[in-house]
C-alpha cells in the first residue's frame, strides 16, 4: 500500500466536544480505521478512562493497534458496531458514557489497490470491510439481476442513470466477467450520456462504486441494527452518541432513529440541525466534504 497515504480524522474538534470527554469515562469509538479519532479520544479520558474501540476490518484493527499499542485502558474488538451490545458484555463493561461512529470507508482503504475500494486504483473488485465475510463487489456485479443492480445504483448512490449503467453492465458481463474495478470504472464511464459527464464534478463511476460498496457490506442494515440497541448501551441520563454520515441514505437513517427516540422519551436531540464541517476544514481535507454530524443525548430511563 502506498506509505505516503494518511487518513486525517474528520470532525475531529466537533466529535470530542459533544462526546463531552473527560478523565474516567468510557467510550467506544464503533469504527476505529486509522485511529484518528482513537488517539484524540483515549488523550481526554484518561487518567481513570477506558476506550473500547471497534472494526469490522482485522487489517485496519490490526494498524491501529500497532499505532495505539497496548495500553491497559484501550481493548481491540474485530467486530461490527450493530454487535455493540455483545462487545460491551465481552469486555465486562456496563452502560458506557458515549459511542462514536465514523462512518464508511477511510482512505487507507481506498488507497490500498488489493481492496478493490477505488476506481483509480487497479485491483480485484472486492469491497468487503471484513474480508471473512462471504459477498464481494465482484458477486454483487456479476451476479445481481439488472433490476436489483439499478435500485443499489439509485437508492445508495443517488445515481440518476441507475437502470441505464445497470443494462450496460448486464450486456458486459454477458461477454465475459467484469473482474477489476477498472474494467467496472470503464462500463459505468461509457453508460454515461456524454454531456452529463462533462457537467458532473465527480468521477463518472463515485456514485457506483460507492453504492457497491454500502451493498457489499450490508452498510445500512448495519446502522439500523445499531440504532435498535444504542440507547440500551448507554448511560442514562448523559450517555451520547455522535455519528458522522456521509451519504444522505446514512444521514437519514440517523436522523429518523435519533427522532424516534426522542419521541420515545429516550433521547434528546443535542444538534437540532446535522453539524457540517467548516469550510476550512473542506478547503484542508476535502474527503470532509459531504460529512454531517449528528449528536443525541440519553434521558433517564421511565419508572
Ligand atoms: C471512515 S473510517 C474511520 C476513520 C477513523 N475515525 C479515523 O479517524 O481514523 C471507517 C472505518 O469503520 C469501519 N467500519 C465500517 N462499517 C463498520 C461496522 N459496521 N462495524 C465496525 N466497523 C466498521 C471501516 O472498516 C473503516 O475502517
Amino acid at each position: 500500500m502506498d506509505p505516503s497515504v494518511a487518513h486525517v480524522p474528520v470532525m475531529l474538534g466537533e466529535a470530542l466536544e459533544h462526546l463531552r470527554l473527560e478523565p474516567g469515562k468510557v467510550i467506544v469509538d464503533g469504527t476505529g480505521g486509522a485511529g484518528g479519532h482513537a488517539g484524540a479520544l483515549l488523550d481526554r479520558l484518561r487518567p481513570g478512562g477506558r476506550l473500547i474501540v471497534l472494526d469490522r476490518d482485522l487489517e485496519a484493527l490490526e494498524r491501529l493497534k500497532a499505532r495505539i499499542g497496548r495500553p491497559g485502558d484501550v481493548r481491540y474488538f474485530y467486530a461490527n458496531f450493530c454487535d455493540l451490545d455483545q462487545v460491551l458484555a465481552q469486555a465486562g463493561e456496563g452502560q458506557i458514557h458515549g459511542v462514536l461512529l465514523d462512518l464508511g470507508v477511510s482512505s487507507l482503504q481506498l488507497a490500498d489497490p488489493d481492496r478493490g475500494f477505488s476506481f483509480d486504483r487497479a485491483g480485484r473488485l472486492d469491497m468487503r470491510f471484513d474480508r471473512a465475510a462471504a459477498l464481494t463487489a465482484e458477486d454483487v456485479v456479476n451476479r445481481w439481476p439488472a433490476e436489483r443492480l439499478a435500485e443499489v445504483f439509485r437508492r445508495y448512490g443517488d445515481q440518476p442513470f441507475a437502470r441505464r449503467i445497470a443494462a450496460a453492465i448486464a450486456a458486459a458481463r454477458q461477454r465475459r466477467p467484469i473482474r477489476t474495478t477498472d474494467e467496472l470504472a470503464e462500463v459505468v464511464t461509457r453508460a454515461l450520456p456524454p454531456a452529463h459527464r462533462r457537467r458532473e464534478r465527480l468521477h463518472p463511476a463515485t456514485r457506483v462504486f460507492q453504492a457497491v460498496r454500502i451493498a457489499v457490506n450490508d452498510e445500512l442494515g448495519s446502522l439500523e441494527r445499531f440504532f435498535d440497541k444504542v440507547f440500551d448501551c448507554l448511560i442514562s441520563p448523559g450517555g451520547r452518541v455522535v455519528v458522522i454520515a456521509f451519504h444522505s441514505g446514512e444521514d437519514r437513517i440517523v436522523k429518523n432513529r435519533l427522532r424516534e427516540a426522542v419521541r420515545a422519551g429516550r433521547a434528546r436531540l443535542v444538534t437540532a440541525k446535522p453539524l457540517a464541517p467548516t469550510p476550512a476544514e473542506v478547503q484542508a481535507n476535502p474527503r470532509s466534504r459531504s460529512a454531517r454530524m449528528r449528536v443525541a443525548e440519553a434521558l433517564a430511563a421511565a419508572g
